[in-house]
């Protein structure tokens, strides 16, 4: 079957009128940050993919890992019909529960969101190709701002993979949590995937590698404000930064100014003044405790029926369930 046309919760106007929202607020802070979200233009999300594969960046193998072992555990606990995938980018990983099901029959449709519209396209695309009898509807959409209008009926599943949950602050995450049981009927299912709390020595090189993807990036973020927002950063003359906060216990990324610059942003018609060695706040990736993440869950309404890591106990994946 091919993939069914995309559908559009945010058109082009809705993102661009974040991401101008947002560079306002973030870059006139006192301590200057942008969300995350805006690394993923097409190029963004290549640039992931390619930190996926890297030698440090220990997530992706241990959570495939995991799905490789459980995805036929998932199936037969959820029984799902359809399976909506969150921050679901190329959905590599989600194949393993597409087989799963495949060979226990029953899962109809699947559903991934994304704000970004190139890794949706193409993801979509080789899963349609790929699972024949699978109806697949990509959206795209914000999950921060978007979860109450996924689709209803059947019993659900939802997978929100990579670890992406630690991209968001606290408040932001019990917000999130708190939404997305509200999105779901009682017995729904959620499978969460986590990073572990570890010795930052393995996850400080995860988030610096030494082939500079991860700082490629981060800087991306610069590349897509000036195209988007007709801005003059000079990417070059931002350093990256990967810093593991002990307290938060959570990796930044930064970027670092390397010298005294002034940057307009000509869509906003503001300035910006970086002085040397200011530094932006470009993402957090929090790490969890697995007490914290079903504290976290219970919290929001959810029971938390299994919890599986890794053989080197570096990444979690929860299954949790609405009550
Ligand atoms: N789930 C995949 C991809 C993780 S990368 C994996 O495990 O490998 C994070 C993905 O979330 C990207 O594809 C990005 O475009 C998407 N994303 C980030 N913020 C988002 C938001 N607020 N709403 C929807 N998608 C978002
Ligand atoms: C998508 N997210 C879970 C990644 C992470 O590890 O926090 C994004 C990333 N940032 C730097 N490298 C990868």
């Amino acid at each position: 079957m091919t993939a069914e046309p995309l559908e559009i919760y945010l058109e082009e106007g809705d993102l661009e009128r974040g991401l101008r929202d947002d560079v306002r607020a973030g870059l006139s802070a006192g301590q200057k940050w942008l969300p995350p979200k805006w690394f993923y233009d097409a190029r963004g999300s290549e640039l992931f993919e390619e930190i996926t594969r890297l030698p440090e960046y220990y997530p992706t193998r241990a959570e495939r890992a995991v799905l490789a072992e459980h995805a036929p555990d998932i199936a037969a606990l959820t029984g799902a019909k359809t399976l909506i995938e969150l921050g679901s980018g190329s959905s590599d990983k989600t194949r393993l529960l597409l087989d799963a099901f495949a060979r226990q029959g029953g899962l109809g449709t699947f559903v991934p969101l994304d704000v970004s519209v190139s890794a949706l396209r193409g993801s979509t695309a080789q899963i349609a190709a790929d699972y024949p009898s699978l109806r697949v509807r990509g959206i795209v959409g914000d999950f921060t701002r978007q979860l109450d209008r996924l689709p209803t009926g059947g019993r659900r599943l939802v997978v929100f993979l990579g670890g992406t949950i630690g991209n968001l602050l606290p408040a932001e995450r019990a917000e999130f949590l708190t939404a997305m049981r509200a999105a779901l009927e009682v017995g729904d299912w959620l499978l969460l995937g986590t990073d572990l709390v570890k010795d930052p020595e393995v996850i400080v090189p995860a988030y610096d590698d030494a082939a500079g993807v991860t700082a490629e990036f981060n800087r991306n973020v610069l590349h897509v404000i000036n195209r988007e927002l007709g801005a003059d950063f000079d990417p070059g003359a931002f350093e990256h930064v990967a810093l593991w906060d002990p307290a938060q216990e959570w990796i930044e990324m930064r970027l670092r100014a390397s010298r005294p610059m002034r940057v307009q942003v000509r869509t906003l018609g503001v300035t910006v003044d970086f002085a040397a060695g200011e530094e932006l706040r470009t993402e957090v990736s929090a790490k969890f405790h697995p007490e914290g993440i079903a504290a976290e869950l219970t919290a929001a309404g959810f029971g938390t029926t299994k919890f599986w890591t890794d053989a080197d106990g570096l990444f979690g994946v929860t299954l949790a369930r609405a009550r």
